[in-house]
């Protein structure tokens, strides 16, 4: 991937339910070609930062990579309490969400949903400004529920002056379908005197330079469910063995992450298969789907990796 020769910074997108340590380190020590890792979103409930937010990113389970932690909260109190804990982990390079479109988040005013109050946004940085010793990143959609809410949020970004901001240029409201607004892309591309991350919807290495061509200014891409899809997209010479491989070590990672029963594990690892190796033949992907055994499970998925080759 070369933009004016140079290779373009590629940053693995935070997938809540998917690119979790596991995943990550799975990825990075099968394939790599990811230059960051952003960590799913963590959040407070009940007071507390999630146990399992914070076991994510423990820097032992995630030994070797780069990776940054990403908050989410409408409330400064909540998001300096996340921000806090982060820095005691060591972290100084934090991500901020202003993306996640999922109902019951946004409509709470969070996340994408955020967008349409500015001046929520604005209390929330200026929060987050005063926290020495920490650098910011911002992932955001173009809007909440109007594709030009951007405009609003853009000047605010000088509170907390952050390293990039990466932008998936839908609505909220627009979840993951419709149509990419590439115009308001590039009107907040113009605008923005902060590096700009392109993402969404890039599922294969020539996307990404077809991508670098049209934007030649752009600081990184950010890649979610085309790495989910096939995380060997930045290794040429991957193998089906490989692919059995990285599946190995997802099967081995949740066994001992979740060592809670084997129901919770079989549905899990079914769940990887939302978005893992979406071409998988649909008899060998329902055998997964059906099967209730670890046993049952493993022999399903090695049917489908066997597909390979
Ligand atoms: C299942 C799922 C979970 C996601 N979780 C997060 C998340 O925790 N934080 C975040 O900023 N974005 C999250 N996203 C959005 C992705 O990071 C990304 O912005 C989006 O999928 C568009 O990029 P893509 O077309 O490369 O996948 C999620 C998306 C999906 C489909």
């Amino acid at each position: 991937m070369m933009n004016d020769d140079k290779k373009i910074t590629v940053l693995a997108a935070p997938l809540q339910g998917v690119t979790d340590n596991v995943w990550r380190m799975a990825q990075h020590e099968v394939f790599g070609g990811v230059d960051a890792y952003y960590a799913p979103f963590m959040r407070v409930e009940r007071g507390e930062v999630r146990r399992k937010d914070l076991r994510d990113v423990q820097p032992e389970r995630n030994a070797g990579i780069t990776l940054i932690p990403q908050i989410l909260a409408c409330q400064p109190d909540h998001a300096l309490m996340m921000v806090d804990a982060l820095k005691e982990m060591g972290y100084s390079r934090i991500d901020i969400n202003l993306g996640c479109p999922f109902p019951p988040i946004a409509l709470h005013r969070k996340g994408s949903g955020m967008l349409a109050y500015p001046d929520l946004v604005e209390e929330l940085f200026r929060a987050l400004a005063d926290v020495e010793g920490v650098e910011y990143s911002v992932k955001m959609r173009i809007g909440w529920d109007s594709n030009d809410q951007w405009h609003d949020i853009l000047p605010l970004m000088e509170l907390i002056k952050p390293c990039h901001i990466a932008v998936h240029p839908r609505t909220g409201k627009q979840q993951y379908k419709g149509e990419l607004d590439m115009e308001q892309f590039e009107a907040l591309m113009a605008a923005s005197s902060w590096p700009v991350v392109y993402n969404g919807g890039l599922h294969t290495v020539e996307d990404i330079d077809e991508i670098n061509r049209r934007y030649p200014g752009l600081a990184a891409v950010m890649v979610g469910s085309g790495l989910a899809a096939n995380p060997g997209m930045f290794c040429p010479d991957a193998k089906p063995d490989d692919y059995r491989r990285f599946h190995d070590l997802l099967v081995d990672g949740y066994t001992d992450l979740l060592n809670g029963g084997e129901a919770q594990l079989v549905r899990h690892l079914q769940d990887i298969w939302q978005t893992f190796l979406p071409d998988t033949d649909h008899k060998l992907f329902k055998a997964i789907r059906k099967s209730r055994t670890l046993d049952q499970y493993r022999n399903a998925a090695a049917a489908a990796l066997a597909a390979l080759g």
